[in-house]
């Protein structure tokens, strides 16, 4: 028999906490960074519809089963799985989808930090001035020069896991609570400072086209199903880190007047995903009118905001300040992500009684050292490949393409399926039971489907054709 473990990490002190650390695990490198260039090479206004419906029709869906899943268990991921088990009477198996998410939010924290350390070093790099008037040529040797140089990458990989760790070490009130305080707010004055700064750089409307112009020829078969993997990633759904934060949600609050009131988890849901779209689409509407009005072409994968964006602001009024401001932004978002992947596992550790500050240290350092391989996979190991993959591509690919969807289509399952219906409508308490039903038919039908023909298409492309 397994042992009962209590939660005793302590409860986010309201619900507005709870949105601002899901957003920000929501709100990361796959907003800023991933989401413009993406949309721009599959169409801009065509692919964004898709991966709104993606969003609206599997990723809240999800999310909802993820957050009540959480919230029932009341602990880390895997503990939760093991008393959901234990509760609903089902096979142990399952347990194994707290496992799942568990390694994969570690391996995806071990290059997540690794490239949230270039954002760093570019605060540095723009802040300092080492980019003011360069040419097209000096701005792609100065990226070219950081992915050469295993040391600087170190450097500032150490330095990002050491934030992240920080963070996590002091607890859910004391440190995640007060990080995503500052962190949120502090993002989304600085993204809106961006965008009126893009709208005065006489690029807009040229910005805006790209963005929103509706062909669909560009899009085809790729683009839905890369529109259906970016709305899984920038949730953060698969891996537990929200189902982590949804332990520490409230089931009621007092409101100033006194009265208790149900924490309505479907409600929460829809303002995460909400917030964690807009900030993508205004990322993009900060982004690309910055790259027009410099005339440079919105090109693709890292180069769009490490080579292409500095270029840009190199050459702009003002622009060293505000690109600086931009690569803080970049960090911020980086960081309130990065500690919702330290999270499920340190908890875990701690709920077997291991003190925060060694567990956080112990999960921190090993995610670092491995992240060694993808420093190494950019300069030293570049040549090490398989299939013409480094050690990084296949990581990312194997955590983003296999392990995130393969943990999303088994949270809905156990959701939809597998727990026992009366628990998890308690645990929503869906005030209409009409919402409450298209929730079920979606997460039991719909999402599942979705992300099993995404999952297939994605296997048989590497590994069938
Ligand atoms: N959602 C984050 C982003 O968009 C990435 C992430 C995925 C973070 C899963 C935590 C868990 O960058």
């Amino acid at each position: 028999m397994s042992k009962e473990y209590q939660p005793v990490h302590g409860v986010w002190t309201s619900r507005w906490v709870f949105v601002l650390a899901a957003a920000g695990s929501a709100v990361g490198l796959g907003n800023i960074w991933k989401f413009p260039y993406i949309a721009g090479d599959y169409g801009g206004g065509a692919f964004v519809l898709v991966y709104l419906i993606c969003i609206a029709l599997v990723g809240i869906p999800i999310m909802i089963a993820e957050i009540g899943l959480g919230r029932h268990g009341g602990l880390s991921p895997i503990h939760t799985m093991s008393k959901l088990v234990r509760d609903n009477e089902v096979s142990r198996k399952w347990t194994g989808v707290g496992f799942l998410g568990a390694l994969s939010g570690f391996l995806l924290l071990t290059f997540y930090s690794v490239v949230a350390g270039w954002a760093l070093y570019y605060v540095w790099e723009m802040g300092s001035g080492a980019l003011d008037k360069a040419s097209p040529e000096e701005v792609k040797a100065a990226f070219d020069g950081l992915l050469a140089s295993p040391w600087v990458l170190l450097g500032w990989h150490t330095l990002f896991m050491v934030l992240t760790m920080g963070v996590v070490a002091h607890g859910v009130e004391k440190g995640l609570e007060r990080a995503v305080r500052f962190l949120m707010p502090s993002l989304l004055v600085i993204l809106l400072i961006l965008l009126g700064y893009a709208i005065n750089s006489g690029g807009f409307t040229q910005g805006l086209e790209f963005m929103f112009t509706f062909d669909f020829s560009a899009l085809g078969a790729e683009g839905i199903l890369a529109a259906m993997g970016q709305a899984f990633f920038t949730l953060s759904l698969g891996l537990g880190a929200i189902m982590a934060y949804g332990a520490y949600m409230p089931r009621q609050i007092t409101t100033p007047g006194g009265e208790t009131k149900h924490v309505s988890i479907g409600s929460t849901a829809l303002i995460i995903a909400v917030l964690d779209t807009a900030v993508a689409m205004i990322a993009g509407l900060a982004i690309f009118p910055v790259v027009f009005a410099n005339g440079l072409e919105p090109s693709q994968g890292p180069g769009l905001i490490f080579v292409t964006l500095p270029l840009a602001f190199g050459q702009m009024p003002l622009g060293l300040f505000f690109g600086t401001l931009f690569f803080l932004l970049v960090s911020f978002a980086a960081l309130s992500s990065s500690i919702s992947l330290g999270e499920p596992l340190v908890a875990w550790l701690v709920e077997n009684e291991w003190s925060r500050r060694a567990a956080a240290t112990l999960i921190g350092g090993t995610a670092w050292f491995i992240g060694i391989g993808t420093v190494l996979s950019f300069n030293v190991w570049s040549d090490a490949t398989l299939g013409g993959n480094t050690f990084f591509d296949i990581l990312e690919f194997t955590v983003s393409n296999i392990m995130l969807p393969l943990g999303g289509l088994l949270i809905a399952i156990f959701a939809g399926w597998i727990m026992k219906e009366p628990r998890i409508r308690k645990e929503l308490a869906m005030q209409k039971f009409g919402v409450y039903m298209v929730w079920r038919a979606l997460v039991r039908v719909v999402a599942p489907l979705a992300v099993l023909a995404v999952f297939v298409h994605t296997l048989w492309d590497t590994f069938g054709g």
